[in-house]
């Protein structure tokens, strides 16, 4: 039988993390680093071969799979566990090549529908704003409920710099931490609410939406999700020039993002810091 195939996107949140989990909303782009499951049918026990190195993902995994039946080959080019989406893009990848194999083809909507049980097995209680746009791609408005609220937005025209810690922080941890400081917290997550409100106006304009992003980040620190490694990276990339930079996902380590119109100079003050950083570009979907 032919192996079923399928791919999920990572995704960066430009703005509104940790704010979303308590019905703020979020805006996400989808990146051009995915993750590919490859399921082969075979007589015997489910067996998975990865070089995703988050081993309590691929645990998570044999959850949601027959326990007999299925070679899973899960191959990422994405920095796992670093706020990048790389769960919520294998959980895309798994939905997309088990329906490739039953010869059927959802659409994002759908495969949304059956990926977030499998992230919910990972993280326990996502906003589901990864999953939403690991399977549009493109540039997503995001609102927690059932149904969520997922409007795309015109894909902006500016890079994102990523510029990693080489640390990764817990999710369920942090948005279990951030849960217990409220009710002392709920006007820094208004804040960051409000201002992502205002960064969906600011999208085309790299500079008034990089002072956004930057003012972001203030309140991910002052909500208790940044460490000095990420504080020092948003130093770097906003010294060498990017419109602004934050933490990007759930914080205590992984990545920072840089708004430029240049990524040169940034990508180049890491290098001399021995900062590892790429740029990115945004998927825009399978469409
Ligand atoms: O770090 P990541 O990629 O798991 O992103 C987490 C984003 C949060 O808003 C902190 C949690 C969520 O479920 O939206």
């Amino acid at each position: 039988m032919t192996p079923g195939r399928g791919t999920g996107h990572g995704k960066l949140l430009l703005c509104g993390e940790h704010a979303v989990v308590h019905g703020h909303p979020a805006i996400a782009v989808a990146v051009d680093r995915s993750t590919e499951v490859t399921l082969t049918p075979h007589a015997g026990t489910t067996t998975v071969t990865s070089n995703h190195t988050d081993h309590r993902v691929l645990d998570a995994l044999l959850t949601v799979l027959p326990g007999e039946g299925f070679d899973v080959g899960v191959v990422t080019d994405l920095p796992v566990g670093r706020g990048m989406g790389s769960s919520a893009a294998l959980a895309v990848a798994l939905v997309r090549a088990r329906a490739a194999l039953d010869g059927d083809q959802p659409d994002a909507d759908e495969v949304y529908a059956r990926a977030m049980p499998i992230e919910r097995a990972f993280h326990g209680n996502p906003s589901g704003v990864d999953v939403a746009v690991a399977a549009s791609g493109g540039c997503l408005w995001f609102r927690k409920g059932d149904p969520p609220i997922r409007e795309p937005l015109p894909p902006p025209a500016w890079s994102l710099v990523v510029l990693d810690t080489g640390t990764s922080g817990d999710t369920q941890e942090l948005v279990a931490a951030v849960g217990a400081r409220r009710p002392d917290i709920d006007p820094a997550l208004a804040r960051i609410g409000a201002l992502v409100a205002q960064a969906r106006e600011a999208l085309a304009d790299p500079v008034a939406l990089g002072a956004l992003l930057t003012e972001n980040h203030a309140l991910l620190r002052e909500i208790g999700v940044s460490t000095p490694a990420l504080d020092a990276l948003v130093a770097l990339a906003l010294d060498a020039g990017a419109h602004g930079a934050k933490l990007a996902g759930a914080g205590g380590g992984g990545v920072v993002l840089a708004v430029v119109t240049d990524d040169e100079p940034v990508l180049a003050a890491a290098r001399s810091a021995g900062v590892t950083a790429f740029r990115t570009r945004l998927w825009r979907g399978a469409a």
